[in-house]
């Protein structure tokens, strides 16, 4: 690393005075990703003297650095690279706060900060709809109605089990789906996230084994760590899990969970086909653990796949089923359900119960009468068009214009495309460029829960919040970047394996 500080090459009579330069410098090493995120720089001293020049100038650079956000200091220790990703996400988009739900949707990419979009972002990044697709006026109808109707009883607290007439109007909604379950077998969360918890809360102590697919969903690894659970990986294949790893880990570690997404996965867009559906569900009765069915989007299955929830084939007893309504309806009313295995009814009431007694009943109540007016069909079938056309002119542009160093399946549904780049892609430098011409995305590591594997390359694509006439001119834009940087001899140039 110190060659390629030796390597700066400063201008004693230039016009720009020397902090000037070697502030510039730096910068480029930063966003080029050859300075990594928290690596640490030469000191003030060994930096003065590598470049034959006055610390005083190294000062005045590091300063400008560390006040645009380039670099941070550690008191006593030193001074380390940013992350320069997060700061061009930043960059792009000094406009007001649009869409405060990105931030639930990628902890790890959004890290603690708050994104804000500007009007004219092109929102590859976010799995959320956007506000304008909210059916506002029909939920202020059953809100009225409902205060109308039960008036202060709105207000009081309710069964931690969940609002009876809503757990009745939930399982309607499935009397025509694979599912069989019984009303006392339904719980109601606070959104599917607060499902996640719930089970940890549970069933998880500390230092438990827990497996996820690698990669997956941010939200259940940042939470999992939270409950000081140790992540087991296991790498998703085109049709599921690898089982062989699954096995291994289940015979090693005897974890108490497996988490999964089995249908339009988070973030790969993948499915499990009918065989490891069967398979996971055999391995978790022979080592006697539980199955998280986490069901965010399987209802968007746009080309027929007809992917039947590992729940409708559970003869054990092992899947606790997990359904979120927030890319369909409004994330913010936190609204979800479970059904869960009746070994567990008792332990996930107490635990929803000392979360937070009970999810709102007012929002509960207006749900209910939302879905018994035939409202819920009526919005399922406006957003399931939206989304199907958008993932149609999303998967048909990509057809056009990516160069075929590139790689994408049709996941067949869901809000996600996982695109593979070649080994050693700058996907860094990418995130800049796009952001650079107002598109953002995820890059695929936030998805892993240890370090992505070094020789996978992957960028996630969500068509949930971007309009539909900006896909084609975005997706076109975003291809020529990809495919420019491609052709630019990166190797060469030392760019690390990001
Ligand atoms: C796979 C997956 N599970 C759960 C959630 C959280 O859903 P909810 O809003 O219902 O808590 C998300 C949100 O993006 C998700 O992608």
């Amino acid at each position: 690393m110190l060659e390629a500080f030796k390597s700066i090459a400063l201008k004693k009579n230039s016009d720009s005075p020397l902090y000037s330069q070697l502030y510039n410098k730096l910068k480029e090493m930063l966003e080029a990703g050859i300075l990594l995120p928290d690596m640490k720089l030469p000191s003030v001293r060994s930096m003065a003297a590598i470049l034959g020049i006055n610390q005083i100038t190294v000062v005045t650079a590091f300063k400008q650095l560390e006040n645009e956000g380039y670099v941070y200091k550690k008191p006593g220790s030193g001074t380390y690279a940013a992350d320069v990703m997060m700061k061009t996400v930043e960059r792009a988009e000094d406009g007001p706060l649009q869409d405060e739900l990105y931030l639930q949707d990628d902890l790890a990419f959004i890290n603690n900060g708050i994104i804000k979009l500007d009007q004219n972002t092109i929102n590859f990044a976010s799995a959320t709809p956007t506000p304008d697709l909210f059916p506002v006026d029909n939920f202020k109808i059953v809100l009225n109605e409902v205060l109308e109707r039960d008036k202060g009883n709105a207000f009081s607290y309710q069964d931690s089990h969940g609002y009876y007439p809503l757990r009745e109007s939930v399982s309607m909604l499935f009397k025509n789906s694979d599912l069989e379950f019984s009303l006392d077998n339904i719980q109601i969360i606070s959104g599917a996230q607060q499902g996640l918890d719930l089970i940890s809360k549970a069933l998880l102590r500390q230092g438990d084994h827990i497996i996820t697919e690698s990669p997956t969903y941010t939200g259940a690894i940042a939470l999992f760590k939270s409950r000081g659970a140790r992540i087991l990986d296991v790498q998703m294949d085109t049709d599921g899990p690898d089982l062989d790893i699954l096995e291994l880990n289940l015979k090693q570690h005897r974890p108490r969970i497996i988490y999964t997404i089995p249908s339009f996965q988070n973030p790969t867009g993948g499915s499990y086909s009918m065989e490891k559906r069967l398979a996971v569900l055999e391995l978790a009765q022979l080592y006697n653990c539980y199955i998280i069915e986490d069901d965010y989007v399987s209802d968007l299955d746009f080309e027929g796949r007809g992917y039947k929830p590992l729940k409708a084939l559970d003869k054990y007893n092992r899947v606790i089923f997990i359904k979120s309504f927030s890319k369909i309806f409004m994330p913010g009313l936190r609204l979800g359900f479970m059904i869960v295995p009746s070994a567990l009814t008792e332990n996930l009431l107490t635990a929803k119960h000392i979360t937070d007694i009970s999810t709102s009943g007012l929002i509960q109540r207006a749900f209910d009468l939302y879905i018994r007016k035939g409202y819920w069909d009526k919005h399922f079938n406006f957003m399931y068009k939206i989304y199907k056309e958008r993932y149609e002119k999303t998967t048909e542009a990509l057809t056009q214009n990516l160069d075929s160093s590139f790689s994408f399946n049709r996941p067949g549904g869901g809000l996600n495309l996982w695109l593979g780049l070649p080994y050693g892609f700058p996907v860094n430098t990418l995130v800049k460029h796009a952001a650079d011409h107002n598109i953002v995305f995820a890059p695929g590591r936030i998805f892993y829960s240890g370090s992505a594997p070094q020789t996978l390359n992957n960028i996630r694509l969500s068509f949930a919040a971007v309009y539909t006439g900006q896909i084609e001119a975005g997706i076109e834009k975003l291809c020529f970047l990809m495919n420019r940087l491609q052709n630019t001899d990166y190797t060469q140039r030392n760019f690390p394996i990001l």
